[in-house]
């Protein structure tokens, strides 16, 4: 807590233990990186979630703001701010779910590999305090380039001897929301029938939709084929250049975020069949991380989707998708073990 708890606060300890003596249950989350773009439509999302009971936003600026506004929405999740390093450890102590937008975004005429710089020393720190506070947390990674922050929070994890596969996820799921956009566009059909899965990673070639799998089962012309990977693998530079240097995605990524996490939450649930694509330490090629369909349960990622069958088209994307994720992991792997 920033201060001793005033009488809102008291109010809402009661709440809390209202609902751990029997009441309706419901996760821990925390956001880090909450005022943020990003962060503070996804924290507004989560505070309006049903399966979060309590919500804690950390960041190095602004969270006490960010955490008055938010705090006032009438929906049932508690809500608790935290500012600073100092903070970070009771930001995390106890949660089931930690999602990270922290970290710069793009400008126009940069790569998301030239975030590594910045990003990779957050991501590290942020995720040493995982180790410390919460090592059993799901935990979803945002920050860019996720194609190397994942592997470096695995290193972290292993480092500190807490890593389990199973629970830590890359955010890919931006591009499947914006591909089931565009495909929809294309066919004349409502986004929420469509299902396109995007495997790889989360940047330029690696983004590799598989539109031979979509669902309703459709057939593309190759120019449909060429115009819409193409969009989907260029969606973030769509908007940090319509962003004119105002950063990239903070709300279709909250969107997505968020979705990703209720799948997440769900599946810590015990809900049945959740299935997702995401980011993750995987043997479905021969590189040690690779996004593809994981069905969410109990423990995290609990089944890996094989990639089903590829066209010849969708073999060369996966050609050049895998040498360049081959280097991203090679540079998180090293920035850690060096
Ligand atoms: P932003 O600059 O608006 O917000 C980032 C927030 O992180 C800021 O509030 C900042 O104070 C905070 N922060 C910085 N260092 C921190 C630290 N050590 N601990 C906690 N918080 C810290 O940026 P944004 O637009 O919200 O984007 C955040 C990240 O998400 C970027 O790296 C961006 O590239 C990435 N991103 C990923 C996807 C995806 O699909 N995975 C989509 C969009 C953006
Ligand atoms: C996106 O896909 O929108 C994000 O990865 C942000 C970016 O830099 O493009």
């Amino acid at each position: 807590h920033l201060q001793p708890p005033n009488d809102s606060q008291m109010g809402d300890l009661r709440r809390e233990n209202c609902r751990a003596k029997g009441g309706s249950g419901g996760f821990k989350v925390a956001v880090l990186g909450a005022a943020g773009g990003i962060g503070q439509p996804l924290a507004m999302l989560m505070k309006m979630n049903p399966l979060v009971s309590v919500l804690h936003l950390y960041d190095v600026v602004n969270a006490p703001g960010v955490t008055a506004d938010i705090s006032h929405m009438d929906t049932s999740a508690v809500v608790r701010g935290f500012l600073g390093q100092q903070q970070l450890e009771d930001a995390l102590t106890g949660m089931d779910l930690v999602i990270i937008p922290a970290g710069v975004p793009r400008k126009p005429g940069m790569t998301r590999d030239d975030l590594f710089n910045i990003n990779a020393g957050i991501v590290k720190t942020l995720c040493e305090g995982i180790a410390k506070c919460c090592p059993k947390a799901i935990v979803n990674v945002i920050s860019n380039p996720v194609n190397s922050t994942v592997p470096i929070a695995a290193e972290v994890f292993k480092k500190a001897g807490t890593y389990d596969p199973k629970r830590l996820l890359g955010v890919t799921m931006l591009d499947v929301v914006r591909a089931n956009t565009f495909v929809a566009e294309v066919l004349g059909l409502d986004p929420r029938e469509v299902d396109v899965p995007v495997v790889g990673g989360h940047a330029g070639v690696t983004i590799l939709p598989l539109l031979s799998q979509v669902k309703p089962s459709s057939s593309f012309t190759p120019k449909e084929i060429d115009y819409l990977t193409d969009r989907i693998q260029n969606g973030g530079t769509e908007v940090v250049e319509a962003k004119a240097g105002a950063g990239s995605a903070t709300l279709s990524m909250a969107y997505a975020a968020v979705k990703f996490a209720d799948a997440c939450l769900r599946g810590l649930r015990g809900d049945a069949g959740i299935v997702q694509c995401a980011y993750v330490a995987s043997e479905v090629t021969e590189l040690p991380f690779f996004a593809s369909k994981v069905r969410l349960g109990r423990t995290g990622v609990e089944e890996i989707h094989p990639l089903g069958p590829l066209n010849e088209y969708e073999r060369a994307g996966l050609e050049k998708a895998k040498k360049e994720l081959a280097g991203s992991i090679q540079k998180g792997v090293s920035f850690i073990r060096k």
